[in-house]
């Protein structure tokens, strides 16, 4: 297949972004395919039109050229009208699917999506609205109370609504703060005082207009995959210290990460249940991760859906389809084939 892999963006998560774009289209291209890397915002300089998808390319050039935006996106975002960099749009239109290695605002929000439904360019994932709905930790936490599927009690603030009293919130220290459509754990912050919070909502204001405040939940942290309509196995997370926060969640041998999880098989398909209908719930297509939290007596908590989550070759997911017995370029073709479905 002729594809675009999409990666890079404006978001905070641009740097992991760019990891599991050049994973992926590297993988690809092992596959056989005609994959190419692209910064969805710095875009590609010159295209040969007459061969977009060459048979012989560099994914690591493609790599190197992407990087040395990551420098100037606060200075082009000030000159720049289109999100869209140059040749982006173009180039898509001719490929047969667009893989998005996208994560975090403007990539995973529902944005792309939409427009690229408009321009009739086909893409991994889910569509706009559940992205968009996923994408934010209030609507999520709703959605998911109206439909049973267990969430830390929360409210989502605005910075002009902003509350300093907990108990106005119906919570009790300590709770967690989080900005309402951030990711990778960047502006989460775990508060167990008055101070804490409040300069927590500061901190997390600083990102965004709005916040989740929730409930914290002392346990242990998991991860499914939902691929398909289809549990994976589940990944049981162990900080060797703290929180998942970013460090952990990116610094080799930071956290143990362990599929299939430890957990009695009644837990495992009790909480594959709930990831289901989470992603049911938020009217996912092709595949998403969600997170949850367990307790030591087995109360489980999801805590969001991530609609396009880390695809680095040591990413979650792909430890999961490891367990299942498909390698990385496997799982990457896999799903392609999932999302192609929503076109059907
Ligand atoms: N309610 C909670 N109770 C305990 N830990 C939490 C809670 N919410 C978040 N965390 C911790 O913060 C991390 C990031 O939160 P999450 O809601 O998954 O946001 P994101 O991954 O999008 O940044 C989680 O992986 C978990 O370690
Ligand atoms: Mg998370």
């Amino acid at each position: 297949m002729k594809i675009v892999v999409l990666a890079g963006g404006t978001s905070t998560e641009r740097d992991v972004s760019i990891v599991s774009g050049t994973g992926i289209c590297t993988a690809l291209r092992q596959k056989g395919h005609q994959a190419v890397l692209v910064d969805i915002f710095g875009g590609v300089e010159s295209v040969d039109w007459t061969d977009p998808f060459p048979e012989t390319y560099d994914v690591d050039r493609a790599c190197a050229y992407m990087k040395k935006f990551n420098d100037q996106i606060e200075e082009m975002k000030k000159t720049r009208r289109s999100f869209f960099g140059p040749n982006v749009l173009e180039l898509c239109q001719k490929a047969d699917i667009v893989f998005l290695g996208l994560h975090g605002a403007n990539g995973e929000d529902g944005k792309v999506q939409a427009a690229f439904d408009l321009f009739g360019i086909k893409y991994t994932g889910t569509g706009y609205l559940s992205s968009a709905m996923a994408m934010d930790k209030g609507v999520t936490k709703e959605i998911f109370r109206m439909h049973q599927v267990p969430t830390p009690i929360g409210v989502s603030m605005k910075k002009k609504a902003r509350i300093n009293d907990l108990s106005t919130l119906n919570l009790e220290f300590p709770v967690v703060v989080k900005t309402c459509c951030g990711g990778s754990s960047i502006g989460v912050y775990i508060v167990h005082a008055q101070e804490e919070y409040e300069n927590a909502l500061d901190q997390a204001f600083s990102y965004e207009n709005e916040v989740v405040v929730e409930q914290f939940i002392n346990g242990t942290e998991y991860t499914v995959a939902v691929v398909d309509g289809k549990a994976y196995p589940i990944v049981e997370i162990v900080p060797c210290e703290g929180f998942y926060d970013y460090e952990n969640k990116y610094k080799p041998g930071a956290t143990r990460e362990t599929c299939p999880a430890p957990i009695s098989e009644e837990l495992t398909k009790k909480m594959q249940d709930y990831a289901v209908k989470g992603y049911h719930a938020l009217g996912l297509e092709g595949y998403a991760r969600l997170d949850f939290m367990m307790t030591e007596n087995g109360e489980m908590y999801c805590l969001e859906a991530n609609t396009l989550p880390g695809m680095t070759p040591t990413s979650l997911i792909p430890q999961e389809a490891r367990v299942l017995g498909m390698d990385y370029p496997g799982l990457c073709e896999e799903l392609i084939r999932v999302s192609l479905k929503k076109y059907e």
